[in-house]
């Protein structure tokens, strides 16, 4: 939610900041501003609507080499002109990911100081704060303001009294340090960054960074100067530009391959699974896990995987859900934490309370350096690289993958059936042009439903997900045999029906339910085995291949159909409405 960027050398800041915004577009796209210390003093731009909007009325020419920017995802407050960030207030100006939980507290104390703030922003009051506790010492007065702050937040701050200096601080949001040469970053993301710069540090709770013409310095909570590790991003050959695709969402389905081979070859050699988690690595309790939204549901591949072949009880529990069930949790359990941006405030939350309760933790997380991969127990990265398209697709394989590694590690068995998922997914791929023509099929519908059993439904649910959010065709995934108990009654006249079986044993149970939206007159496309018998329906023919690979393919070809779905209606595929990528806040 929201990306923040700021930067602090010799260049010109406006097209660093610029570039670094819409690099972060897609973590909030509702408004966008850029502040610049000019000569004549600090300078704000700020427009509703994406990065694009914001450069059209950006000066000709700035001279400033210091500035912070923002791309904002609304969360106090409509996306209007005067919501969009940077705030300031007397001698401070700030960008601010997060959310401030007392604000309305805060807004009281302020009003009885009669201050007004003429934003509905929660990040408008950090600036009235910050300044209200100013006395010429910027450090000072951050830590004062951040003491009185409940909530989370990544701040990027200029001080009018100190125009060659830029601080940040951050707590539950994240905000990485870029070090160049003779020149110096902040961004929630390092793809932000990366073009000028790939090291990095990462900065704790707690510190402040000062990035000054001289150098970046650190300072810890007692305001001693302190030294962190330099880190050197490396995505491989992912590179974060389209490569020639028209989406990023293309090109991300299209390098799942490749990426799912990454992430079996960094973590399977020969017999050897996972050695990072030690040899005799076993779960003597349950095993649980916890994420949301599409990483949700690759924990629910996860466990149909890990109770087949490990015979490990396994639960899965949405994050919002689990921080507030009271959970019953033994010493021996374990819980898994699954997040492609590792900053997900749920799973986050969800990892510190297994952690207050003595359970051992383990993160699966594809940004490096995230907070929950700082905070788990143990880490294990998915190898997909940087994702930019807001619905995620190659993360979402990456976990799953990784869930399967762990299942097969845990079960003493050979990793070899996996070696076959890069190709069940270039046959998958294959399908484009099938999977387009059905998704011009379908594209108009206003509903439309999947069913599959077992781990299909869980590719149903990941299917209907990556449909709805990008095409905005209201869909449902339902377990097959479910449907009769009450949503059968909207099944009408050619309200479309995607069935998914991939599990050969359950295909005359599922054919059986077909059968019956058939005979309501649904219009069904199946997504099941070649010899799979099922008359009257679309078809999406499966190629042989393993029970492992098999769901995974599927939902490949979920993706290509929600995609194509999404181009025939239009949409804004890459970045759909009211969605940002890293959901920071709860
Ligand atoms: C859907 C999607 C989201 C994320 C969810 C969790 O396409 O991208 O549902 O899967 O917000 O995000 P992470 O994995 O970053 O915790």
């Amino acid at each position: 939610m929201c990306g923040i960027i700021g930067y602090n050398g010799p260049r010109k800041a406006e097209p660093l900041l610029i570039d670094g915004l819409k690099k972060l577009e897609y973590r909030g796209y509702d408004s966008a501003g850029i502040a610049l210390v000019e000569k004549q003093g600090i300078q704000i731009f700020k427009k509703e609507g994406k990065v694009a909007a914001l450069e059209a009325i950006l000066p000709e020419e700035s001279c400033a080499t210091i500035g912070i920017g923002h791309t904002r995802w609304a969360t106090h407050g409509a996306p209007k002109d005067r919501n969009a960030h940077p705030h300031s207030y007397g001698k401070v100006t700030l960008v601010h990911n997060g959310i401030i939980e007392n604000e309305q507290a805060l807004r009281t104390m302020l009003k009885n100081q009669g201050l007004s703030p003429i934003s509905d922003t929660d990040t408008e009051l950090i600036a009235m704060l910050m300044d209200h506790c100013y006395r010429g010492d910027p450090r000072d007065a951050i830590r004062a303001a951040c003491a009185l702050l409940e909530g989370s937040y990544a701040l990027g701050i200029l001080f009018e009294d100190h125009p060659q200096t830029l601080y940040a601080v951050r707590k539950d949001n994240p905000l990485i340090l870029g070090l160049g040469e003779g020149e110096y970053f902040i961004a929630s993301d390092i793809p932000a960054f990366s073009d000028h710069t790939p090291a990095y540090c990462l900065l704790d709770e707690g510190e402040i960074a000062e990035l000054s013409p001289s150098g970046l310095t650190l300072y810890d909570r007692t305001d001693r100067i302190i030294k962190k590790p330099h880190h050197i991003a490396d995505f491989g050959d992912i590179s974060t530009v389209k490569d020639g695709y028209e989406h990023f969402m293309k090109k991300e389905i299209f390098e799942q391959p490749s990426v799912v081979r990454k992430t079996i070859d960094r973590y399977a050699e020969n017999d050897r699974i996972l050695t990072e988690l030690g040899e005799d690595f076993r779960v003597d309790g349950k095993i649980l896990i916890v994420g949301c939204g599409s990483a949700y549901h690759a924990a629910l591949l996860g466990k149909n995987a890990l109770e087949k072949y490990a015979r490990i009880p396994t639960e899965v529990a949405i994050a919002s859900e689990f921080r507030y069930s009271d959970p019953l949790l033994k010493k021996e359990d374990l819980v898994i934490l699954i997040s492609q941006s590792g900053e997900t405030a749920d799973t986050l939350a969800a990892l510190r309370l297994a952690k207050e309760k003595g359970v051992p933790t383990l993160g699966i997380v594809n940004v490096f350096g995230s907070s929950i991969a700082r905070e788990a127990d143990t880490v294990l990265y998915t190898m997909a690289g940087p994702e930019i398209s807001v619905a995620t697709t190659k993360a979402y394989t990456c976990q799953a993958v990784m869930l399967y590694l762990l299942a097969m590690k845990l079960a003493h068995r050979s990793p070899a059936e996996l070696k076959e998922l890069p190709q069940a997914i270039e046959s998958a791929l294959e399908q484009e042009s099938l999977c387009q023509k059905l998704a011009e099929k379908y594209a108009s519908a206003e509903h439309l439903f999947f069913i599959g059993r077992g781990r299909d439904y869980a590719v149903s649910r990941e299917g209907s997900l990556k449909l709805k959010e990008i095409s905005y065709i209201h869909s449902e995934a339902y377990a097959a045999g479910e449907l009769k108990h009450g949503t059968i009654s909207l099944i009408e006249q050619d309200t479309p029906v995607i069935a998914v079986i991939t599990d050969r044993t359950l295909l005359p149970k599922t054919a059986a339910n077909i059968k019956e939206v058939r005979a309501r007159g649904a219009q069904v496309l199946c997504i099941a085995p070649k010899n799979g018998l099922l008359p009257d329906c679309d078809r999406l023919d499966l190629p042989d291949c393993n029970d492992l690979a098999a769901p995974i393919a599927t939902a490949v070809r979920c993706q290509l159909l929600a995609y194509y779905a999404a181009l025939a209606r239009g949409t804004d595929i890459d970045q759909p409405r009211n969605l940002a990528k890293s959901v920071t806040v709860e």
